[in-house]
């Protein structure tokens, strides 16, 4: 008996250390196959200006019209919305951008319905261009 019950514990602690390794796991990582992506209009000037089109009729309420994720939605949400100038997220692929655009997560949308693949293509391109633009404000 005594046994039996030092399993359980030892079980019941071991469930209780993966559900907060799960729950501080809070890091949105894409499958490394979206990696090698290439994005197809890569410095597409077009590309841009339809991204930016899509982007400032439905991202900028939560993400911001400059991307910084200080859109006025943003302030109704548990999940601070993705700040598309960061450093972390210039290291991302296009196409981790892609798929995280297309599945969303939580509070952020899931745009494969929505939007066609070059669509969300042409939104990565923009969120680039925001980079740079905050870059060298
Ligand atoms: C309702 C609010 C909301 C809208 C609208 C929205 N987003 Fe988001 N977005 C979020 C939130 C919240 C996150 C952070 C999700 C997380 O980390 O769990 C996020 C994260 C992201 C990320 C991930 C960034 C990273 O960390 O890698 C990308 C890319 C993104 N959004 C793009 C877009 C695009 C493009 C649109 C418009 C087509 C859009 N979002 C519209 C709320 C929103």
């Amino acid at each position: 008996m005594k046994t039996l019950s030092i399993i359980i514990a030892l079980f019941t602690g071991w469930i209780i250390l993966n559900g907060n390794k799960q729950a501080g796991n809070d890091e949105w990582v894409a499958p490394v196959s979206f990696d090698t992506l290439t994005n197809p209009f890569l410095n597409n000037a077009k590309a841009i200006a339809e991204g930016k089109k899509i982007y400032e009729s439905t991202c900028w309420s939560c993400h911001g019209y400059s991307g910084k994720g200080n859109g006025p939605a943003a302030v109704g949400l548990t999940t601070k919305p993705a700040d598309h100038t960061s450093n972390k997220l210039l290291k991302e692929t296009d196409g981790a951008l892609l798929w995280k655009i297309t599945k969303g997560r939580g509070q952020m949308p899931a745009y494969e319905q929505l939007f066609s693949k070059q669509q969300r293509w042409k939104l990565v391109c923009y969120i680039r261009e925001l980079g740079k633009t905050a870059k060298t404000e």
